[in-house]
């Protein structure tokens, strides 16, 4: 497919806070009054993680979610993020602004299929990233993230043979960077795949000198091409500990605001994709500011995860919080 013509998405180097709007305010006010706490991915909406208590990745958000001692957490995400902070924290309501927020990831490992997967080959290590539901972590034997996943590998029974769900492409990295063989599910994130080395070479053209910052969710070719590779929270000390003053993102770009906020001498660039100067998550971005009021007001949509699949999924979450820490 031809790379069309388009103009990158360039956020530079922003001076001043911008204040909130009426309906931000308005969350401000509710959050008070329901006594909840807020955790946004760092995919979030520049809106809403700007009315955020914490913004950050996956990992950060289990051990905040953990540690959140409101009557209510609001987790601005998607699903299996709020359905873990149910999981680590479960006498707190949970609220999640969109119940239909999924993740591709967590669709292709049904817990049925990875069942049968176990049963017919007996005795596999289950690593699962953290992007997949309770069903499944019920039935893993240590959870990871983008964040950790290396330092969980390196820390699994040398005579284990692993089991890693569902992403192909972070498995497929984690293998390469500890030298463990792994069996890796044929899952892969919708939108981190549709980064091209073709789009990544146009746009590196027009910002020479700009290091490339990417996701390991990105397919083996875009991994090779960067000049670091790192979970979305490794990206803001990347940024700032980086001598250039532009760099080239491949994330979702909702990653953007996170950075500019936090390093905000320098210019960020969204990496493209063949179709599209920017990458959305289409499940992230079904969180909005009004259904984030809404949920407040209503407490609901609220996440419950039944016994005993919750007990059974908070041992291997539990698991990587310890050894995350080690
Ligand atoms: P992080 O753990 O890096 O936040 O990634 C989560 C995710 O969904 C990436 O697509
Ligand atoms: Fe899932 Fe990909 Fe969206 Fe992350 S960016 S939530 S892995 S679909």
């Amino acid at each position: 497919m031809p790379v069309l013509d388009y103009e990158p998405l360039v956020l530079s180097p922003r001076r001043e806070v911008p204040r909130l709007s009426p309906i931000q305010e308005e969350v401000r006010a509710l959050k008070k009054e329901r006594n909840a706490v807020i955790l946004a991915h760092n995919y979030q909406i520049e809106e809403i993680q700007q009315v955020a208590d914490y913004v950050g990745d996956s990992l950060g958000l289990s051990y905040h979610a953990q540690a959140a001692k409101s009557d209510v957490i609001l987790f601005c995400g998607v699903h299996f993020m709020a359905e873990t902070a149910k999981i680590v924290n479960p006498g707190r309501t949970v609220l999640l602004p969109d119940l239909n927020a999924g993740c591709s990831l967590s669709d292709s490992c049904p817990p049925d299929r990875l069942a049968a997967y176990k049963a017919a080959h007996p005795g596999l290590y289950v690593v699962a990233y953290i992007n997949c539901s309770a069903g499944v972590k019920a039935q893993s034997d240590v959870i990871c993230t983008s964040g950790n996943a290396i330092k969980i590998v390196q820390q699994v029974p040398a005579d284990r043979e692993i089991l890693f769900v569902p992403d192909q492409n972070l498995g497929q990295w984690v293998s390469q960077r500890t030298g463990r063989k792994m069996r890796l599910w044929p899952g892969s994130c919708y939108a981190h795949v549709q980064f091209t080395v073709q789009a990544l070479e146009k746009v590196r053209a027009q910002f020479p000198g700009a290091p490339i910052v990417a996701h390991p969710e990105c397919v083996q070719a875009v991994r090779d091409l960067a000049d670091e590779v790192c979970s979305t929270e490794l990206m803001v000390g990347f940024s700032r500990s980086h001598p250039s003053d532009q760099i080239i993102v491949v994330t979702e770009s909702g990653m953007l605001h996170r950075l500019r906020r936090e390093v905000p001498d320098k210019t960020f660039i969204a990496g493209p994709t063949d179709s599209c100067a920017c990458n959305d998550c289409r499940y992230m971005k079904m969180n909005t500011i009004e259904k984030v009021r809404d949920a407040l007001k209503t407490l609901s949509p609220a996440i419950e995860v039944p016994e005993p699949v919750r007990s059974a999924a908070l041992i291997p979450i539990q698991r990587m919080l310890d050894w995350s820490k080690r």
